[in-house]
């Protein structure tokens, strides 16, 4: 996903834009209407249905298709849906004052500063709950298939997964930390959710275990590089969150500084195409659609 794979191009951008009204009017459908006093739906809606990149949704619909999904599955938008909620609830619960207590977030002031911290926590909980109902009943799927995408998501999130990874970034970002520590730390916080994204997508196109192992890789890699994206732009004031939030973290741009972390990223992306070559083949619009999106945002954040 870098330079000398320039002849690819990627999917075009009006077919991106499609995917992500699709996703957008799916998600409305799927998010509770609420009423005027009911604020934790308010701030359920506020927290999904604003724009964010929506790579994670993205990523799982287009995986799918390269794994020879039908692109119309009638269960495919659901599960991209049920990953951008539990990723929103994410989004709720980092920005909150006892987390890293930030003021913006897609551009517009976060949860808890539009509706308070105990509806930005409520809101989260009934995000992550709405997300596993979702998966739950997916159509299209067999029994087994479904338990498989809730078991995928459930590890996701848990113990061993973003709240371990949360957990360890409060309690020790602020501390100086070894390079494996922080690593360690962004697989559990970001990587894992692209993972059981990613599982999401092999578990709809019906993978063999091989091409799932790959695509286990490919998504260790994809979000150290993910990671570390965020880590460059936090300087920026472009990305709709808190400028320099990072301020005084350990992350590995503070530990490494930006070029060496450029580097690193480009060689986490080269990895991530090598698996992903292994699991889908030289040919896919995942692949074309990483590679222009990483290249455009690398030079946003020079
Ligand atoms: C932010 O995720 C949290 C990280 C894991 C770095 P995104 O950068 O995907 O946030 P949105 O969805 O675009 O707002
Ligand atoms: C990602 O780390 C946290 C999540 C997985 C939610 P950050 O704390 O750096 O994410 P941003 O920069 O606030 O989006
Ligand atoms: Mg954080
Ligand atoms: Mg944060
Ligand atoms: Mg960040």
């Amino acid at each position: 996903m870098t330079a000398h794979t320039a002849e690819k191009t990627p999917p075009p951008d009006e077919e991106l834009a499609l995917l992500k009204e699709t996703l957008q009017r799916r998600l409305e459908q799927l998010l509770p209407a609420g009423s005027q006093r009911d604020l934790v739906s308010a701030a359920m809606r506020e927290g999904t249905l604003t724009p964010g990149k929506r790579i994670r949704p993205l990523l799982l619909i287009l995986t799918a298709r390269d794994l020879g999904c039908d692109a119309h599955h009638p269960g495919l938008l659901d599960l991209a849906c049920a990953v951008e909620m539990i990723h929103a609830a994410s989004l709720m619960l980092d920005d909150i004052p006892c987390m890293d207590n930030a003021m913006l977030r897609r551009g517009r002031p976060t949860i808890h500063r539009q509706f308070g911290e105990h509806v930005a926590i409520l809101a989260a909980v009934a995000l992550l709950s709405n997300a596993f109902g979702v998966v739950a009943s997916v159509e299209g799927l067999s029994s087994e298939s479904r338990n498989q995408a809730v078991s995928e998501l459930s590890a996701a999130v848990g113990l061993q997964g973003l709240v371990q990874g949360q957990f360890l970034d409060l309690q020790e970002g602020n501390l100086p930390r070894g390079e494996d520590d922080i690593v360690a730390t962004n697989e559990l916080k970001t990587s894992m959710l692209f993972g059981a994204t990613l599982q999401l997508a092999a578990i709809a196109a019906d993978a063999a275990p091989m091409v799932r192992q790959r695509l286990r890789c490919f998504a260790q890699d994809l979000g150290q590089a993910f990671q570390l994206l965020d880590d460059l732009a936090d300087g920026h004031d472009n990305t709709g969150k808190d400028a320099g939030k990072d301020l005084g973290k350990s992350t590995l741009v503070a530990t490494l500084g930006a070029e060496a972390v450029r580097q690193r990223l480009r060689d986490h992306l080269h990895s991530a195409e090598d698996h992903f070559t292994h699991a889908c083949g030289q040919q896919g619009s995942t692949r074309r659609f990483m590679h222009a999106w990483f290249e455009r945002q690398l030079a946003d954040f020079q």
